[in-house]
């Protein structure tokens, strides 16, 4: 998928330089109507793939960037002497198709169509007027006119995308188009009476309560040497890379108080894929207000899921996460099982000697420094060992696990109800997602490895071994484990044949444009970046159907707050497994995935990409139950920007 839309987008480019070319009387001209007419061919054979995969992947191509791209071949036949109008009409089609290729279109698709044919009609409309009056000495005066018309056009046009562009100096986070639900009537006119209702800052945790266990959090700057000798100018909690280790026993009542030493855009703590109370959910701008220097904020939740979790700051997160405002949650059992229980967290670090070519991957063993070699641990053989992987980067990661036979024994801190023995197989772990592995260390040494590191190089690994020594040649990863077929299935409270009380889809891609002002490439939910993207509007109790498609050439791994979705299927195939529940599924180029979950957690919560970046550039959404709303407000005026 990456590759045709790779095809799509150079191809779009080549063809509107071709033409533009001709516009010009430029020497390519007679080239034109040869690779043109090889590269529109192509185009059509990809969006014909494309439509083999999924009508939604070819739409945009097939009903708005064709119909003006035909116009520009059939404006420019072949002969040398074309009418000036003509190779100017031509070219226009050209560049309105270019346009629809790198700024892809979502449903519905008409307008946008409408808009082409428009477009398209000023085109020739101007072109012919240039040729007719714009000619000879007299058509002088003329053309300057037309030209400077036109060149102001481009500016203005280009001066109100950038200014429409801007995100609201001050809003509320939910204030964006509610999407359509396929139950006729978008919410819209409950979404109207938004403001009435349940305030969200009510529903916190037990207040009444002593709490079992009681943390502190405290943000500051530190500068960290990681275990390898690099060096990271850091966030951090209470001074360390990664924060604490947060192990609690399902049923606890934790209290965890959030201080902010000098972190200066302020901070707060997420617990991710912990469904908590909406107003534990910390998130700046929707839930709470980001924690400015010496300021605090308490949060209180029960431990009601065990599992492998992790906590970050969602203020900023896009920043904040990278350099290090983050670490591991784990909830036990009642009755926690005996053996060796390992936090191994993924994450890339940009480290001072490494800034000119970016990240450095490292893996953290239980909360130690990271480190981007090989971390040694001594387990006796016969122990039964459990590794949490926790990916705290924005990119899936690969891990490899050599030398005994092993189980995925949980997903993002759901069992896995039937795992079997594995070997040889990797596991992509999405950007915030959790693996839970499992094995029985044998006399010889055991090795997990981080692969594909993001600059290609190095590759972090956690060596077990009877004495804490050894060296394992890892062997190449094998085929990536897939979650949908593996396990064995049990029975679903729900599945693809309940009857659902809201559909929704998520079309996840690309786009090139103005965003809150600035020129760039960014990341789209429906064709929109935040809050252009559309909110997915629930009543308390739906059960509710998503499905995201990723159109585009990257992954995105979406993260829905307070909520598990149940995976129901992948590229049209019903998962075959164990139940695949997950609250950050990764959605890979060209991939479409139907999910499910019941609306059972009332409040405003966060439903984007958590390749953070992505969500910075726009790819962020809301999951909002009808009825409630929130006091705080998010944009550069109120210091709140959970991105
Ligand atoms: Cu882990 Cu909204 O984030
Ligand atoms: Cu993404």
């Amino acid at each position: 998928m990456d590759i045709l839309v790779g095809v799509l987008n150079g191809s779009a480019i080549v063809l509107v330089a071709l033409f533009g070319g001709a516009l010009f009387r430029w020497r390519a001209a007679r080239w034109l109507r040869w690779s043109g007419a090889v590269l529109a061919l192509g185009q059509l054979g990809v969006a014909g793939y494309l439509w083999s995969l999924d009508w939604r992947f070819a739409a945009d191509v097939v009903l708005v960037a064709v119909p003006p791209l035909a116009a520009a071949v059939v404006l420019a036949p072949p002969a040398r002497d074309l009418a000036p109008w003509r190779r100017g009409a031509a070219g226009f089609g050209a560049l309105l198709h270019g346009y629809a290729i790198v700024s892809p279109p979502a449903p519905p698709y008409l307008p946008d169509a409408g808009r082409m044919l428009v477009g398209l009609a000023v085109g020739v409309g101007l072109a012919w007027l240039w040729q007719h009056k714009a000619s000879g000495r007299a058509g002088r005066g003329v053309r300057i006119a037309l030209g400077g018309t036109a060149v102001a056009a481009l500016v203005a046009a280009g001066l109100v995308a950038s200014a429409a562009s801007r995100v609201p100096a001050e809003a509320s986070m939910t204030d964006h188009g509610v999407l359509d639900y396929g139950g006729g009537d978008a919410g819209g006119a409950e979404h109207d009476g938004h403001h009435a209702g349940v305030d969200i800052s009510t529903l916190t945790g037990p207040a009444d309560r002593t709490p079992d266990r009681r943390f502190a959090l405290d943000a500051r700057a530190a500068r960290v040497t990681l275990a390898s000798g690099e060096r990271v100018d850091a966030w951090t909690f209470n001074g360390t890379l990664p924060g604490p280790e947060l192990r609690v026993r399902q049923g606890e009542l934790v209290e965890v108080t959030l201080t902010n030493a000098d972190v200066p855009a302020g901070v707060t703590v997420h617990w991710h894929g912990v469904n908590v109370p909406n107003a534990e959910d910390g998130v700046a701008g929707l839930t709470q207000d980001a924690v400015r220097p010496a300021g605090r904020h308490v949060y209180r939740f029960v431990a009601e899921q065990t599992g492998t979790f992790w906590y970050h700051s969602h203020q900023q997160s896009n920043d904040q996460v990278r350099r290090g405002l983050f670490g591991a949650l784990v909830v036990e059992p009642r009755t926690a099982a005996a053996g060796t229980d390992l936090v191994v967290l993924a994450h890339a670090w940009s480290t001072s000697h490494d800034d000119r070519d970016g990240w450095t991957s490292a893996l953290s063993v239980a909360a130690a420094t990271p480190s981007t070699g090989t971390v040694r641990r001594q387990v006796t053989p016969g122990t039964r060992v459990r590794l949490r992987l926790v990916n705290a980067d924005n990119e899936p990661r690969v891990h490899a696990l050599a030398g005994a036979p092993f189980r995925v024994t949980a997903i993002d801190g759901n069992d896995v109800a039937g795992p079997t023995d594995l070997t040889g197989r990797a596991l992509l772990v999405a950007g915030g997602g959790r693996y839970d592995v499992e094995l029985t260390m044998p006399a010889g040494p055991v090795q997990l490895t981080l692969t594909r590191d993001t600059n290609g190089r190095g590759s972090p690994a956690v060596l077990l071994s009877p004495d804490g020594l050894g060296e394992l040649r890892h062997a190449p990863p094998g085929d990536v484990l897939d979650p949908a077929a593996y396990g064995s299935p049990t029975d679903l409270p729900y599945g693809a044949d309940s009857a659902f009380d809201r559909t929704f889809t998520l079309l996840l891609g690309e786009t090139i444009g103005f965003y809150n002002g600035r020129p760039g490439q960014w990341t789209t939910i429906n064709g929109g970046v935040y809050p252009d993207t559309p909110v997915l509007a629930v009543a308390q109790g739906d059960l509710v159907k998503v499905t995201i498609l990723n159109r585009g050439f990257e992954d995105h791994p979406m993260h829905l707050h307070g909520h598990h979705m149940l995976v129901l299927s992948r590229d049209g195939r019903a998962a075959t497994g164990s139940p695949w529940w997950t609250d950050t599924l990764n959605v890979a180029p060209g991939e479409r995935y139907e999910v499910a979950f019941r609306a059972d957690n009332p409040g405003l919560w966060m439903d984007h990409c958590h390749n953070l970046e992505h969500a910075a550039e726009g790819m962020t959404t809301h999951l909002m139950y009808l009825g409630y709303h929130t006091p705080h407000r998010v944009g550069p005026d109120t210091g709140n920007q959970p991105e």
